[in-house]
């Protein structure tokens, strides 16, 4: 679905009037094409606390090593052109007043952030400190990071990653982490923290092909976010088996003969759905390494009005057979299993019309949770996507003026793309992500609902 407006807006006269009109001005977001787009556009910033040198100091060396231009002194701008990124490392402060200097130099450095720049902070997490400054000092990071988010402009992002505290900034998920918010990858992720919980995982032999040798099942891979899903995760080198109703044979396989994937017609309430996929993927591929549950549909109904097969089919589709599907294929998948799920914002905030919606996307959020344990086990992960307003079939059924709102209420002032999803998939199925494990990533541009 095309978004009218934000073509509008980057349009000269548009762009003006809109300005003078106090309108919302959407940039066109800087998304991933080429291997070279995982690198900021321009030189990379690195600050830090007084308590938090050594963690900066790897990190740096890190940045050096995929070839960035990387800078240590925010007092001397780059010579030509603006920042590509800050990077700004906080996570060993120990009270809030170790953040004041490091906060405002990067404050200093915001006029010189490029259009799309990104800002990566590299905290602790809050939760796991029962010293009331530290406590403290940590959660403001992240009420920092959240409030940055929605000044930046021009496409420009906030992020950051809360480190479990035994977990060191060269772990595979941290440093895979970083890279991922760095890049054009993101492009739709805002104000998100996204916790690192151990040190699993390893690094990618090839960044570009991150997926190389895994198999992926992605249901719902027809059209939308599935589709979309499909094509990055094949571009990163997996391959794919596509899953969809019969009656949208014709377009799933479409998407699979583009990928080099294989098409499996199937409804995913059928009892007996995880194993024809297993079966499928073995005489094909001879393993199967990663789920995408991404099938799902849409029975919007305030409760008072909600017919009893409005609430049953959503349920069926959008929990229940993910729930089934996960539990048959746990123990089956290859040794970087990875089971990840489409939640959505509605799932974390609630939305009117949305209760049996709402109700199946919060429980994936926690089949999330429990799976991660039982996965752990053997070195897999479980994780969701909570995508924000995507730009997808599924939403071109809203009515026009809901959908108007749905975009401009986020801070990028506009929906996503399917692929914005797809890669935040891609990146969680990947080996780097192999610490990263029960957490629901939101895909939103930082939707004001529920932040
Ligand atoms: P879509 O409606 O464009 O595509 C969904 C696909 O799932 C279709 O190809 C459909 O045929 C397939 N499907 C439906 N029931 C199935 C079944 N029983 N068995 C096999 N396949 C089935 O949806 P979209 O927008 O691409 O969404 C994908 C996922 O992302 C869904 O889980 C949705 O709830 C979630 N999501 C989407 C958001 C958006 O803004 N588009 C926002 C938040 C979450």
């Amino acid at each position: 679905m095309n978004d009218v407006y934000l073509d509008l807006v980057n349009r000269g006269w548009a762009k003006g009037l809109a300005g003078r009109l106090g309108l919302p001005r959407p940039v066109r977001l800087r998304r991933y094409e080429r291997p070279g787009d995982d690198a900021p556009v321009g030189p990379v910033l690195v600050l830090h606390d007084a308590t938090s040198r050594p963690a900066a100091d790897a990190l740096a060396r890190t940045l050096l090593g995929w070839n960035l231009d990387v800078r240590r002194d925010p007092t001397e701008p780059p010579a030509q052109g603006r920042w590509g990124a800050v990077v700004l490392v906080v996570d060993a402060i120990a009270t809030p007043a170790d953040l004041g200097d490091v906060v405002l130099d990067l404050g200093s450095t915001l006029r010189a952030l490029a259009p799309h720049g990104r800002i990566v902070a590299v905290s602790r997490s809050w939760a796991e400190s029962t010293k009331p400054a530290v406590a403290a000092a940590r959660r403001a990071v992240d009420g920092f990071v959240r409030s940055l988010a929605k000044e930046l402009r021009f496409g420009a992002t906030a992020n950051g990653l809360l480190l479990a505290d035994d977990i060191d900034v060269a772990a595979p998920s941290v440093v895979g982490a970083v890279r991922f918010f760095l890049s054009a990858r993101s492009a739709y992720v805002n104000g998100q923290l996204l916790p690192i919980d151990s040190a699993a995982g390893r690094l990618p032999a090839d960044w570009s092909r991150p997926l190389a040798d895994m198999v992926v099942v992605i249901t719902g891979a027809a059209r939308g976010i599935g589709a979309a899903t499909a094509r990055v995760m094949a571009r990163d080198g997996a391959q794919v088996v596509g899953v969809d109703v019969p009656g949208a044979g014709e377009s799933l396989a479409a998407v699979m003969n583009e990928v080099r994937g294989t098409a499996l017609q199937l409804d995913i309430t059928a009892p007996d759905a995880a194993q024809r996929i297993l079966d499928h993927a073995d005489a094909r591929y001879g393993h199967l390494d990663v789920v995408v549950h991404n099938a799902g549909i849409l029975r919007d109904k305030l409760l008072a009005n909600m017919r009893p097969e409005q609430w049953h089919d959503l349920m069926a589709v959008n929990l229940e057979a993910p729930l089934r599907m996960s539990a048959a294929l746990a123990g089956q998948l290859g040794p970087t299993a990875r089971i990840l799920s489409l939640a959505s914002t509605s799932g974390i905030a609630g939305n009117r019309g949305q209760t049996n919606y709402g109700a199946a996307k919060a429980g994936i959020i926690g089949m999330t949770r429990a799976l991660a344990s039982e996965l752990a086990r053997t070195g897999g992960t479980a994780n969701a996507v909570a995508p924000g307003f995507i730009e997808t079939d599924m939403t071109a059924s809203i009515p026009p003026i809901g959908r108007q709102v749905a975009r401009r209420a986020s801070t990028l002032q506009q929906g996503g793309q399917p692929r914005d999803v797809g890669e935040a998939l891609a990146f969680l199925a990947s080996p780097q992500a192999g610490g990263i494990n029960g957490q629901t990533l939101r895909v939103c541009g930082q939707n004001l609902v529920g932040q």
